[in-house]
């Protein structure tokens, strides 16, 4: 039985006002609700780096179900690398998931294969949960190509997963049709779970993948949630928009 991974990606939004909020949010859920969230999900929020510390520190002073995550990584671990952020400064600053290869960092900031590679790589080392991106453009969807692109995307990540002796260490990959984010227009339960299917028969080739956690991300909302999480291959989603709204996130995490 795979735990459901609900994780917010706040993108370039937010402020430390909204951490509170959310952390506001979520403790004032009756206990047994927020029980059963915790039984069912591990709820995390991607705020911004710069937020991490002091949204850790008030998530373990209120003892909040919150966890959190950090929405990228350098893929260097110290030097002259101004601006960079390494894993293992995301860990200390409270990050246990993080994502890497978002379709935004590989198209707007042109991030290859190999450099998401090696920022799983990096989160691995660092004990911080990667969440690896995927996602095909519209063109490959329309083509009838869409497999073959996601393989190629996959292929380099299992490969360094089986090759590293990290099979066996807990990380989940995002399903994010690149024509479903932030479009307003998700895929259909069918849509997904055919590729949330197809990435686990890929993932399978170099790991026990029935305990791989693949979430699917792409104008998730709590109106479309409960269809998409209902298919047998859909462990949880990535919401950009929704997860900026408390009442949303929390709708989303008690589906
Ligand atoms: P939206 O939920 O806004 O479509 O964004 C999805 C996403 O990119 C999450 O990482």
């Amino acid at each position: 039985m795979r735990k459901r991974l609900i994780a917010g990606n706040w993108k370039l939004n937010g402020n430390w006002a909204l951490c509170e909020q959310f952390v506001d949010a979520f403790a004032s859920l009756p206990a047994a609700s927020l029980e059963a969230i915790k039984q069912q999900a591990d709820v995390v929020i991607c705020p911004t780096a710069v937020y991490l510390s002091r949204f850790d520190a008030l998530i373990q002073s209120t003892s909040s179900i919150l966890q959190l995550g950090a929405q990228d990584v350098s893929t260097e671990s110290q030097g002259a690398y101004t601006g960079e952020i390494a894993a293992s400064m995301l860990a200390e600053s409270g990050a246990g998931f993080g994502i890497a290869g978002h379709s935004e960092r590989r198209h707007r900031f042109a991030e290859t294969d190999q450099q998401v590679v090696q920022k799983m790589q990096n989160l691995f080392a660092a004990n911080v949960l990667p969440i690896v991106c995927v996602g095909e453009p519209i063109e490959q969807r329309e083509a009838g190509s869409a497999e073959s692109f996601i393989e190629a995307q996959l292929l380099p990540i299992a490969t360094a997963v089986a090759e590293h002796g990290l099979a066996e260490r807990p990380m989940a990959i995002a399903y994010e049709p690149i024509w479903a984010v932030g479009t307003g227009k998700s895929a259909t339960p069918e849509q997904a779970q055919s590729m949330h299917a197809f990435i686990r028969s890929v993932m399978a080739r170099f790991m026990d993948a029935d305990s791989l956690r693949i979430i699917y991300g792409g104008s998730v909302t709590p109106e479309n949630a409960t269809a998409l999480m209902a298919m047998a291959d859909i462990d949880g989603a990535l919401i950009g928009g929704a997860s900026l709204d408390p009442e949303q996130f929390v709708a989303l995490a008690s589906v």
